[in-house]
């Protein structure tokens, strides 16, 4: 069993992936400021209140609870428009704070890094399903940051021999099926947070941009993976690389898209209630299509989405608006 640290473990897919690692008998520390987490979604582990972009205190954090056999980094900043808004703000915290922890983890003998990246590196993909191999050709600072620490992470392999898998998810959706942790972003900007929101009266009509797409009924389509299984993939990762088996980028996704009418009107059928929106014009910066081609990860680590269909993702997520929201 490893010991671990996890930074952004108080956030969205970082709280689910650290209940995976304890279930599958891993001990864990949780490094976090709560800019955006919540303290409440950090049990049976430590939180360590500090910005992974603290050149003095990580190291020393990494002394004090360690050593730790490896780090899972989650700890970002995860708006793209706030990222063409801010660049600067975006590299400092996704790329500088980043190698600062890379640095402590391969100063403190940390044999295996995982991070989180995103489709988002692939900017307008040419092919549909995307595979890793696709040239990264991010459109905004955001992708441009994390294809940065990819690129930081396999010069690190080279020259110091930590192992590291960067996972690139597509849309993390869904809540732990527990019903006590979920996304609860500020602001939101995911589509399935929102479309319940509106469809709970929480909201305003949802906007729904681009209806003139080239896709089967003009709106974008996008592939959706439930956060349990990003999480059950997290723990894979760290178990494959410290056992020494393959590493390096992957896709996380389910290969299926789903079009963002057809999410609406799935809501509609699910949880009993239309989802309200509006028809507005398309949002500058959004591709048509964003479909993984993750045969690669389950094929090098054995994974298996056991929750992305997408009745059982609008209905945790549902379930865990209900528990948050107080409906
Ligand atoms: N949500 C998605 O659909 C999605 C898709 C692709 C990639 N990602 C990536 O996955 C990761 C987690 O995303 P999420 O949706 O859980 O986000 P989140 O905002 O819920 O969680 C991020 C956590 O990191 C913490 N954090 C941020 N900067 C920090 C810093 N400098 N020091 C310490 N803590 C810090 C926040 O307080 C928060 O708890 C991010 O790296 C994001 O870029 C998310």
């Amino acid at each position: 069993m490893a010991h671990l640290l996890v930074s952004g473990g108080a956030g969205y897919i970082g709280s689910h992936t650290v209940r995976s690692l304890q279930r599958a008998g891993h001990t864990v520390a949780v490094i976090d400021d709560l800019r955006s987490g919540r303290a409440a979604a950090v049990v049976g582990a430590p939180l360590l209140r500090c910005d992974v972009g603290d050149a003095q205190r990580v190291p020393d954090l990494l002394g004090r609870y360690g050593p730790f056999d490896g780090v899972l980094h989650f700890a970002a900043s995860i708006e793209v428009a706030e990222s063409v808004r801010d660049p600067l703000a975006y590299y400092r915290n996704n790329v500088i704070a980043a190698a600062n922890l890379v640095r402590a983890s391969v100063g403190h003998g940390c044999r295996a890094f995982v991070f989180s990246s995103t489709a988002a590196v692939y900017g307008h993909p040419e092919k549909q399903p995307i595979g890793e191999d696709e040239p990264l050709a991010p459109i905004n600072p955001y992708g441009a940051g994390k294809a940065m620490v990819e690129r930081i992470l396999a010069d690190v392999e080279q020259a110091y021999g930590m192992r590291w898998a960067a996972l690139r998810y597509f849309n993390a959706c869904g809540a732990d099926p527990d019903g006590d942790l979920g996304e609860c972003h500020d602001p939101e900007t995911h589509l399935i947070p929102l479309a319940l929101e509106a469809a709970a009266g929480l909201r305003p009509a949802l906007s729904l941009f681009g209806t003139d797409y080239p896709t089967p009924d003009g709106t974008c389509v996008r592939d959706y993976v439930h956060v349990s299984d990003l999480a059950q993939a997290h723990v894979l990762a760290i178990e494959g690389l410290l056992a020494d088996g393959p590493g390096g980028a992957y896709n996380l996704g389910t290969g299926q898209g789903r079009s963002n009418r057809e999410v609406l009107e799935t809501i509609g059928r699910v949880i009993g209630r239309p989802v309200p929106f509006s028809e507005v014009g398309r949002r500058p910066g959004d591709p048509p299509e964003l479909v993984a081609d993750a045969r690669r990860f389950r094929h090098d680590f054995g994974w298996e989405p056991q929750h992305s269909d997408l009745e059982t993702i609008l209905r945790t997520a549902w379930s865990w608006l209900q528990t948050w929201r107080h409906l």
